[in-house]
């Protein structure tokens, strides 16, 4: 079968490190799923510090993975990011080293400003914390996450390092692609986070018949859309089964014709997730869910 591509390509970041294209979410993921997905060949491990399980702190759960999957730690790419209730020079620094801890590891491949929060407008002094920490070889890569082109351009005239990457809503129906062609013309890599719109990919009349065509499933071209696209992607899934799905996407090549239909499916209410201009939310995941919680009662 011929193969067009791999799930363990890479991109080359502005600064030269290489980062996995295909990476793992892991939003409530435990240790062994993680484990399994980093020991069957995903290399880019995301977390950030709000994410949370029930009893235990996702970065933990991500530390363990890591220890216990039996590779040289210089084989895996994690990424973890700075949450909103830590903006600011010294808090970021404190978070960083929280993070470090939790995870278990001396270096982070790549630490992002989770949200902007222009309420808060505190992102500068955050950014030059991790400017600091990218200096010390802390970090081997920053960037930010969720930034509209302004905010990254107000970075580029009050700060020194322009981000590497940026990790954005991206999907087949939101693929925001203004915010696409500006990354690509400042040398920014994005990185599509909820690639699968949880599941919704599978609902398209148009995606399901591309996927005939071509004898895959909807996620498949989902995966190898973003593939194409040079777009970093970071399903997330409790499923074995699920993430094998989405490795099996590279045995096929979308022809250009599909690639422009498929550009076309995006529009401006295809947001499933927070929108960056009003989102401000400073508990993290764990107190969000305690509150919910908490209303239902
Ligand atoms: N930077 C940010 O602000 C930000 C925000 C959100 C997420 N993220 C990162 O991006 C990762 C992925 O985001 P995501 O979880 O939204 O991604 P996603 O891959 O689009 O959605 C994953 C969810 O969709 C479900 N799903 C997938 N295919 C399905 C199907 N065919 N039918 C039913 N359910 C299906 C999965 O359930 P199963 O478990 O059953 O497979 C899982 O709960 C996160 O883990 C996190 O690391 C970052």
């Amino acid at each position: 079968m011929a193969q067009y591509g791999s799930f363990q390509d890479t991109v080359t970041l502005s600064n030269g490190v290489k980062m996995p294209q295909f990476g793992f979410g892991t939003v409530f993921i435990r240790e062994p799923m993680i484990r399994w997905a980093i020991q069957n060949g995903l290399r880019n491990i995301d977390t950030a510090t709000d994410y949370a399980n029930d009893e235990t702190i996702g970065e933990e759960e991500v530390g363990m993975a890591i220890k216990n999957c039996g590779l040289p730690r210089e084989d895996v790419f994690v990424t973890t990011k700075v949450w909103n209730s830590s903006h600011g020079y010294e808090e970021t620094l404190k978070a960083f080293e929280v993070s470090r801890k939790a995870l278990q590891l001396d270096y982070i491949d790549l630490y992002l400003i989770h949200w902007p929060c222009p309420l808060y407008d505190k992102y500068i002094d955050t950014w030059k914390a991790l400017e600091k920490l990218y200096k010390e070889g802390l970090v081997r890569a920053i960037g930010v996450s969720n930034f509209m082109p302004e905010w990254i351009e107000r970075i580029k005239n009050e700060c020194e390092i322009l981000p590497m990457v940026n990790q954005m809503e991206c999907h087949l129906f939101y693929q925001q692609r203004d915010v696409l062609e500006y990354c690509r013309a400042n040398g920014i890599q994005m990185e599509a986070y909820s690639p699968m719109a949880h599941g919704k990919i599978n609902d398209s009349f148009l995606v399901q018949s591309i996927a005939k065509k071509y004898g895959k499933t909807c996620s498949q071209i989902a995966i190898r859309f973003l593939y194409q696209e040079k777009i970093c992607f970071i399903p997330r899934s409790t499923k074995e089964s699920r993430i094998l799905e989405y490795m099996d996407s590279f045995d096929f090549c979308l022809e250009e014709e599909d690639m422009q239909i498929l550009r076309s499916l995006s529009t401006a209410k295809g947001r499933i997730g927070e929108d960056p201009y009003v989102f401000n939310e400073l508990k993290n995941l764990k107190e969000q869910i305690a509150e919910r919680e908490a209303n239902k009662k």
